[in-house]
């Protein structure tokens, strides 16, 4: 992770010019929504292989939850701050114009249109590292490009570099209508899978529409009862036991662990993606963790996928700037189909 700037908010005193402050949100600590606060600070300065971004739209995603709340505790051990979030601006996903480069960069020029990862996004300027960003495809809008970075990179490299999906083979989704499922189901049916999404009742339709050859309501019908059975699962949601993951997949299947939400307080419930690796080497089944990458040939590689029209964002609502703790309520509300969108 970059290495955090002191957020000042702008003193009136000082007269700051306006072409050296932006708006932002701001999170001094760690809490709930409440505690994002739309505020007037510095714009920050490139490093020498940063550029500067003039945000166009944000994206919001699981990721910026846990960043808000600290939750689980192991992410405050693992860096990202002890007693509030490192980077005060909160944030991940990006889409803008390139409008400063730094000393290092060498392929990203001022006027370049780019997406990505930029660690404080909810800003009207943001930095990003260059490594981190690729070419904004050519047929989204910007809106639409900034919610693809971290849950399509999730999707993408769960799918293919770990679960090495193959043309014919039987995948499921638990999860299928948040922001990794929605993209992880329209990637597996570009891949030449037969889909199975696992959601609820209100959002089935929209796992449907995205794609999926079947769905299943979790309120009403278990993945694992034992009819089916999968070569491919990737578990995004609803932390199943091990034990149910393995009675859903064939013999020779493949498990993806991916997260889960309320797994606990102070690991999040990692003890199972632990218990999967230790016990793959003993059976014949694969069980396997995955963390995603943030690197820019991915994202070039999501850039061909949507402009062949192998996969469209799906955007559920989008929000102004300083409506994000409405955004982020809507998402804790469990309410999001698909992705949400911040527009600056
Ligand atoms: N390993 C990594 O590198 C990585 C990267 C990104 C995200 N993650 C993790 O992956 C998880 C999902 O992220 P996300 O961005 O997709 O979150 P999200 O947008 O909030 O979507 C999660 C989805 O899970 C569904 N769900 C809840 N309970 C379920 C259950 N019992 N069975 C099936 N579906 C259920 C919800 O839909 P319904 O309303 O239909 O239930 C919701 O749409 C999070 O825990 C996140 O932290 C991990």
């Amino acid at each position: 992770m970059r290495s955090a700037r002191k957020t000042k908010t702008v003193d009136a005193g000082k007269a700051p010019t306006a072409a050296s402050t932006m708006n932002a949100i701001v999170q001094e600590r760690y809490g709930s929504a409440e505690d994002f606060r739309f505020a007037r600070i510095p714009r920050p300065e490139v490093a020498e292989n940063e550029v500067l971004l003039q945000v166009r739209a944000a994206g919001l995603d699981r990721g910026t939850w846990h960043l808000m709340t600290g939750r689980p505790y192991l992410l405050r051990i693992l860096g990202f701050g002890l007693r509030g979030p490192k980077n005060p601006v909160p944030g991940i996903d990006v889409a803008g114009t390139v409008v400063a480069v730094g000393s290092a960069v060498t392929t990203l020029t001022a006027g370049d249109e780019v997406f990505g990862i930029a660690r404080g996004s909810f800003a009207e300027y943001a930095v990003a590292r260059e490594d981190k960003l690729a070419r904004k495809p050519v047929n989204t809008t910007f809106e639409q490009a900034a919610v693809v970075p971290v849950s399509a990179l999730t999707a993408l490299q769960a799918l293919y570099d770990v679960g090495r999906v193959q043309h014919g083979q039987k995948v499921l989704i638990a999860g299928a209508s948040g922001g990794v499922g929605s993209y992880a189901v329209q990637l597996a049916r570009a891949a030449g899978a037969e889909v199975t999404g696992v959601c609820s009742t209100a959002k089935l339709d929209l796992v449907r529409s995205l794609g999926a050859d079947h769905v299943i309501d979790y309120t009403e019908d278990d993945f694992a009862d034992g009819s089916h059975r999968y070569d491919l699962i990737l578990d995004i949601a609803g932390n199943p036991a091990l034990s149910r993951l393995r009675r859903a997949l064939n013999p020779t299947g493949t498990a993806v662990i991916i997260g889960g939400e309320n797994g606990g307080k102070w690991t999040g419930g990692f003890g199972r993606q632990l218990r999967a690796t230790a016990l793959s080497p003993f059976v014949r089944q694969r069980l396997t963790m995955f963390v995603s990458k943030e690197r820019s040939r991915d994202l070039e590689r999501l850039t061909d996928l949507i402009e062949a029209g192998a996969m469209t964002p799906s955007i559920d609502r989008s929000y102004s700037l300083d409506r994000v703790p409405e955004a982020m309520r809507h998402l804790e509300a469990g309410e999001v189909r698909g992705k949400v969108a911040i527009t600056i």
